[in-house]
């Protein structure tokens, strides 16, 4: 018999997507993704290389369970210098991706029956975590027509007894908004325990997306190297926690994870140091991308509620063709090899979008695109069911 902690885990159903696009692959079919969240560059070569140099020197033990010191100071020296913030290097605990960031810092917040603010959409992986430490989601759409910011006024009606936290995210999986320093301020003033995921922070396309310690010191941040870095597979990413809170997740780290990998901590310091110029050259991509994929959406006539300034997503309501969008998606997969994510996977007020992730190739968007609109052509989706 399966546990409440695991029976109320939700499948990833972006993973159930991809595997079925993996098995038509297999059988000689040409799918393509515009549904993963994972940079689609080689990791830059300077991180490689010295990931190589720290295997050489067999850099191959357990590390300080909060991290390598010099990893720890270059991401301070990162914050100091993108977002004028000043975070002691003992305040930052290095993981093995943001993943198990949340898992800690929400373990150490958390008592069951505790409730969170989390904005709808959402990344779909966070009432996961908060159920399965027996705390409530309490979900909050933001409107499209206001950029899908928070809906402060909305939120604050929300808040109970038990409200002890806010989960928020920008650049935003999976809207790709960003977020404005006014709006975090306001964020602040509920005085909620906020956790601020920042992993796509540098990723952006003109303007700049604050960090929530520019407004405040006391709240959690979650960042990583997966997708600023093209490092998905290194599995590494750090939390940065107020230091009432820092030897409560120290000790989770060391009893569940001991410590990140050691030679992913040497190469994401190479990453934070030397890897500016393959930064430069991937945003420029992205951007070209993003461009052409907005710009082709706009054409085959997808709402689309708010030019998306980060990350690598659009996300565009197809309610004109159907209210809830997994039907069509898999449609699209099986007759017409493209995969997206369907938008229900983001909050179920979300069920008409779909996500588009520009995270591939400008010629195999082009080619998914083209496809799209040959799907619309046939005619079978011009009605609102
Ligand atoms: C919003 C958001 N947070 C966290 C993660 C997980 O990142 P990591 O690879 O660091 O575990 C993802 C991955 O898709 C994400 O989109």
């Amino acid at each position: 018999m399966p546990l409440r902690r695991t029976e109320i885990i939700t499948p990833f159903m972006v993973m159930d997507l991809l595997e079925r696009a993996k098995l038509l692959e297999a059988q000689g079919r040409e799918v393509i993704h515009l549904e993963i969240g994972e940079p689609d560059f080689d990791t830059p070569r300077c991180v490689k290389e010295a990931a190589i140099q720290a295997l050489e020197a067999n850099e191959t033990h357990y590390t300080h369970s909060l991290g390598l010191m010099e990893l720890r100071e270059a991401i301070s020296q990162q914050y100091l210098k993108e977002y004028n913030v000043y975070v002691p290097p003992d305040q930052i605990l290095v993981t093995s991706g943001t993943s198990p960031g949340f898992l800690l810092i929400l373990s150490v917040i958390l008592e069951p029956g505790d409730e969170v603010i989390v904005p709808e959409p959402y990344y779909p992986c966070y009432p996961n975590f908060i159920q399965y430490l027996g705390a409530v989601p309490i979900f909050v759409r933001s409107e499209p027509e206001a950029g899908f910011l928070p809906d402060v006024a909305r939120i604050k009606k929300r808040i109970g007894p038990r409200t002890k936290a806010i989960i928020i995210n920008f650049p935003s999986n999976p809207t790709g908004q960003i977020i404005d320093k006014k709006t975090l301020e306001a964020i602040a003033s509920l005085g909620l325990t906020i956790v601020s995921d920042e992993i796509y922070h540098g990723l952006v396309y003109g303007e700049r997306c604050p960090s929530i310690l520019e407004v405040t010191q006391d709240a959690f941040v979650l960042n990583g190297f997966s997708k600023r870095y093209a490092m998905t597979g290194w599995r590494l990413g750090y939390v940065i926690a107020p230091n009432t809170y820092m030897r409560e997740i120290q000790k989770l780290q060391q009893n569940f994870l001991i410590s990140a990998n050691s030679i992913s901590q040497r190469a994401a310091i190479a990453a934070l140091r030397d890897a500016r110029e393959d930064l430069i050259r991937m945003l420029s991509v992205y951007d070209e991308r993003r461009t052409y994929m907005l710009k082709r959406l706009g054409e085959l006539g997808f709402y689309l509620p708010i030019e998306p300034k980060g990350a690598f997503y659009v996300f565009c309501d197809l309610g004109h063709i159907h209210h809830d969008s997994v039907e069509l998606v898999w449609k699209l997969l099986e007759d017409f090899g493209v995969a997206v994510t369907p938008g229900g996977e983001f909050g179920k007020s979300f069920r008409s979008y779909v996500r588009f992730s520009y995270a591939n190739s400008l010629q195999n968007i082009e080619k998914g695109l083209n496809r799209i609109e040959a799907f619309l052509n046939t005619g079978q989706w011009k009605r609102n069911s």
